[in-house]
Order: structure tokens, then sequence, then C-alpha cells
């Protein structure tokens, strides 16, 4: 079930944000351990570097490169990089992204296009240029990583460019599935909610001006139907469902990780 041998998996923004298990690197590492051959891009290269000593630590097939998936030309580079090595490209997994807090009187121009081109170009450039070599496989996938945010607004946080680029990926996403279904490529959203992540101590505290991290996680589990926050692992199972072959009748759809957040709000 769920194994991956023969398969090369691309994955982006493969390192995390602070030390332990942000959702690019525990998908880098789950999809490497059922046996898929992982090409990890991540611009950090302190945060690259730990995903593949974890990788290499485990004996598992990992290579990777430092990439910026805001850039047309890396992202391109990048892709051929991953062939010449792998000579092969079945998944592909488009992580990287974030907020950036305020709405629109808030934000200035410049910091919409920066959203948008964080959370929704370097989608749209992912799948561009490796959608030529997905196509040349039978049956290869796409996952691509939005947020709650997309569906659940706050009175009292708004970050009205992450919301609406996150929405805007959903659509990307289906649109991609159905063009490109009968040349046996698949694409899907992961929708991740209140996740524990490194972001939670590395970005949330300080920028939520939250006393500690216990306590805002205490404040966040308390919304959650399932009582807790999930992790980068229950985003990694997530894209790994997806990417598998058992989910091959499964395309152009979402799948909320989210411990009934969403639905709690309705
Ligand atoms: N963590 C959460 O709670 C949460 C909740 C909802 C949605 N998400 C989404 O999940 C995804 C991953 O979030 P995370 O918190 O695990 O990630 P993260 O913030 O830990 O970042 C993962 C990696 O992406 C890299 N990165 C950042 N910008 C990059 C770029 N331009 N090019 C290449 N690499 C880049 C970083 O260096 C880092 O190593 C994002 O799309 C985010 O919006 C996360």
């Amino acid at each position: 079930m769920l194994n991956l041998d023969g398969k090369v998996a691309l994955v982006s923004g493969a390192g995390s944000v602070g030390p332990g298990w942000g959702n690019g690197r525990a998908t880098s590492i789950l999809l490497a351990r059922q046996d898929a051959k992982v090409f990890a891009l991540d611009k950090n290269e302190e945060a690259l570097n730990e995903t593949i000593r974890v990788a290499k630590e485990e004996n598992l097939e990992m290579e990777g490169l430092i990439c910026d998936v805001t850039s047309g030309q890396e992202i391109q580079a990048a892709v051929k990089k991953c062939i010449d090595t792998f000579e092969r490209l079945d998944i592909l997994i488009n992580n990287v992204g974030g907020s950036q807090p305020g709405g629109v009187e808030q934000l200035s121009e410049e910091d919409w296009d920066r959203q948008m081109d964080y959370n929704l170009r370097s989608v749209y450039l992912g799948c561009k240029y490796a959608m030529p070599y997905l196509k040349q496989q039978s049956s290869s996938a796409i996952v691509n990583v939005s947020s709650v945010a997309a569906l659940r607004m706050m009175r009292s946080r708004t970050h009205a460019a992450y919301s609406a680029s996150k929405y805007g990926l959903i659509a990307l996403s289906r649109s991609i599935a159905v063009q490109n279904a009968r040349a046996g490529v698949r694409c899907n959203t992961v929708i991740p909610g209140l996740m524990h992540t490194p972001i939670v101590e590395h970005r949330l505290v300080p920028q939520l001006g939250a006393e500690n991290a216990a306590r805002l996680l205490e404040e966040r589990d308390s919304h959650i139907p399932l009582g807790k926050a999930g992790d980068g692992w229950d985003i990694a199972h997530a894209v790994l469902f997806l990417v598998s072959d058992e989910a091959r009748h499964i395309t152009a759809t979402e799948l909320l990780v989210d411990g009934g957040l969403t639905a709690a709000m309705a």
C-alpha cells in the first residue's frame, strides 16, 4: 500500500523555517521512506541540508538543490537538474507559501504582488515547467498545498492576500487537473488547518504578540473539534495518499487536514 517504488518526486520548500518538521520536510522524508527518489528544493541551504542529512541517515534516496521557486528561471533549471539526476519525474509537490497579515488597506501594492508571487505564481511555475515530464509517464500526480485561510475568514486576523492566493491555488489545481487528466496527470490540493509546525514558534508567536508558544497552541487547539493541532506528518500522509496509485481515481479535488475546524465554523 502507498508504495512509490520507481517514482521520482520533486518537493519544494523541503526544509523547514525552524528546527523540527515543517510540512515540506515531513513530506520529503515520508515520500522517500515509501521508496520514491526525492529531489528536494529549498531557497535556504541550511534548511535543505538538514532534510538531506535526515534522509541520508535513513539511507533514503534524496538529492537537493537551492532554488527560489518564485523564479521561473530557477524552477526551470531545477526541473532539468532533477531529470538529469533521476531521469524522470512522476510527482510534483508545490509546498512553498506563507502569509503576510493585513487587509486591503494595510497591504501595500508591493506586499500584494509578493504574496501572489509567493503563494500562487510559484505553483503556476512549478506546474508549467514540470508538466512536460509528468506527461511522459502513464500516471503522475501533483499536490499543491493551500491553507484553511482560503476558506475561513477571521475578523481578528485578516490576511487578505494570503487567503486570496491560497483560494486561487485551489482553482488553479482544478484547472490543471481537468486539462491534463487524459494525459495521465492528476492534480489535487491539500488544505492544512491550524498545524503545529516550526512556524508556530518561529513566526507566529512574535507576529501575534503571544505570551509564549504553549499559550498560543492552547488557544488554537480550543477551536479544533479534534482538540489538538495536527503537525507536518499529518500533511505528509495526506500528500502521500493523493500521489499514490491508490488515489488513481482522485483528481481535481481538495483534502482538508484540519481536525474538523472548517466544518465547525459552518
Ligand atoms: N504550518 C502551518 O501551520 C500551515 C498552515 C496552513 C498552510 N500551510 C502551508 O503549508 C506550506 C508549508 O508550510 P510550512 O509552515 O511547513 O513551511 P515553512 O515556513 O517551514 O517553509 C518550508 C520551507 O520553504 C522554504 N522556502 C520559503 N520560501 C521559498 C522559496 N521562495 N523558494 C524555495 N523555498 C522556499 C523555507 O526556506 C523553508 O525551509 C505553505 O504553503 C503554507 O502556506 C502551513
